[in-house]
């Protein structure tokens, strides 16, 4: 089964998206477990981040070093991070036939700087062009959360210790800016709603793993379990 599932279908892109505290990481972790043990081989990143000169960009934005070149500039960061991933270790990874997660990829990018942060759609159209040079996701999990939770839930995790109390300055920005925040990825989720799937998030986290895992199975029905061909 495990090598038909891999010989049938090609390595998909899947990105997770949402507004702080929903529980993306979690969640990436989970269906990287579940791909790899259906013996897909499959690779984990994020962004800002996953390779070192993304990662070197990544330490510079939530450092707040960048903060001063407000949205526009720190768009253009972003994309300039996410030219090296794609080109470093995402379309290699698709070409080699391995599917890819990333935790956050460009919608992030048009929710915080473009819907949120005003940047003209533009340019952020542009910017995508440069950097996803013609890769797209193949699915795009919206985790949805009324903020107001999503709040609670990181106070509690950095009360008991198990979420590092970094305070980056994304995180700083008050409760109307992250409604707003959360508006945009709802937004772009019914612009694109070929790719994008919206799911709530306020779920625990096992019930949230086996309806990721339903929407992926739906989407791409080769991952059913079935008789070897
Ligand atoms: P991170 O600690 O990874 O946050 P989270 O766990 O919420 O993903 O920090 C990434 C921050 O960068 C997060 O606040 C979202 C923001 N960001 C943008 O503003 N634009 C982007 O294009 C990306 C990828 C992230």
């Amino acid at each position: 089964m495990l090598d038909t599932v891999s010989a049938k279908t090609p390595a998909r892109f899947i990105t997770f998206e949402g507004g702080e505290g929903v529980g993306k990481s979690t969640q990436v972790k989970r269906l990287l477990g579940a791909l790899e043990q259906r013996g897909i081989s499959a690779v984990r990143t994020r962004e800002p981040g996953g390779t070192p000169k993304a990662e070197a960009v990544r330490a510079f934005i939530l450092q707040g070093r960048s903060e001063s070149w407000g949205p526009g500039g720190e768009a253009v960061l972003f994309a300039a991070a996410r030219l090296d991933h794609v080109n470093q270790l995402i379309g290699p990874s698709l070409d080699a036939g391995r599917w890819v997660v990333s935790d956050r990829f460009h919608d992030s990018t048009r929710a915080y700087q473009g819907l949120t942060g005003g940047v003209d759609d533009k340019l952020i159209r542009g910017l995508e062009t440069l950097a996803l040079n013609g890769r797209q996701p193949d699915l795009t999990i919206i985790l949805d959360m009324d903020p107001e939770v999503a709040f609670r839930r990181v106070e509690e995790r950095e009360l008991e210790g198990a979420l590092q109390q970094t305070g980056d300055r994304f995180e700083k920005e008050d409760l109307v800016w992250h409604k707003r925040l959360r508006d945009a990825f709802l937004e772009i989720a019914s612009n694109n709603a070929q790719r994008c799937v919206v799911i709530p998030a306020g779920q625990s986290e096992d019930s949230l793993e086996q309806e990721i895992w339903d929407t992926l199975t739906r989407r791409f029905p080769e991952l059913q379990d079935g008789p070897a061909a």
